[in-house]
């Protein structure tokens, strides 16, 4: 299977060493899972989504990665996500629309779960290049309050797809 061009880009700028711990949340199918386990050596990948169905097909596709201890997969809304990891340094999610609707509650579970340095990482393709603006501006309000600082904002390279991705951190 091709992997789309969002999730080849997004994982470009989470800029992944070899130790990472990280958490993908709104993991769908784990096929950025999949990926990114490839490039960890003694890292750590955990990957939650709410769905039962995108749950299953994605331990199906990280055999691999589970067997080897560097993936784990978790069933629950993020809003009720209790780590058992540990903290991550780097938290990511593709196209995981709560972040720009509302996720007050969601943006408060995963603070504590940065590390010392750690990054929020939130990624998008939205359907036309015009939403970007939108999108980018809803993201941000929300961080703000919810206590977070927007590091970097970047967009992709090329019109078609339109991609976002927005880069925080708690503040202090
Ligand atoms: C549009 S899909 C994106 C899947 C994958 N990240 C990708 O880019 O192909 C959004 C995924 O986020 C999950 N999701 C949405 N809201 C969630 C929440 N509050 N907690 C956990 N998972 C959530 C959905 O179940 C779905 O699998």
């Amino acid at each position: 299977m091709a992997i789309p061009e969002r999730i080849i880009w997004s994982i470009g700028h989470l800029e992944i060493g070899p130790g990472d711990r990280i958490l993908e949340i709104g993991c769908g199918r784990g096929v950025a899972l999949a990926e990114v386990s490839r490039l960890l050596a003694d890292g750590h990948i955990v990957g939650l989504d709410r769905s039962d169905s995108a749950v299953k097909a994605a331990i199906d596709r990280n055999g691999e990665g589970i067997a080897a201890g560097k993936v784990e997969i978790m069933q629950a809304a993020l809003a009720d996500y209790a780590a058992s990891a540990g903290r991550f340094d780097k938290i990511f999610a593709i196209n995981v629309n709560l972040f720009w609707l509302e996720a007050m509650r969601e943006l408060t579970v995963l603070k504590p779960l940065l590390a010392a340095g750690g990054r929020l990482y939130l990624f998008f393709e939205p359907p036309s290049a015009g939403q970007i603006d939108t999108i980018r501006r809803a993201i941000e309000v929300r961080l703000k309050t919810g206590g977070y600082v927007v590091d970097e904002v970047v967009t992709g390279p090329t019109p078609t797809p339109p991609l976002l991705g927005i880069i925080a951190r708690p503040g202090a």
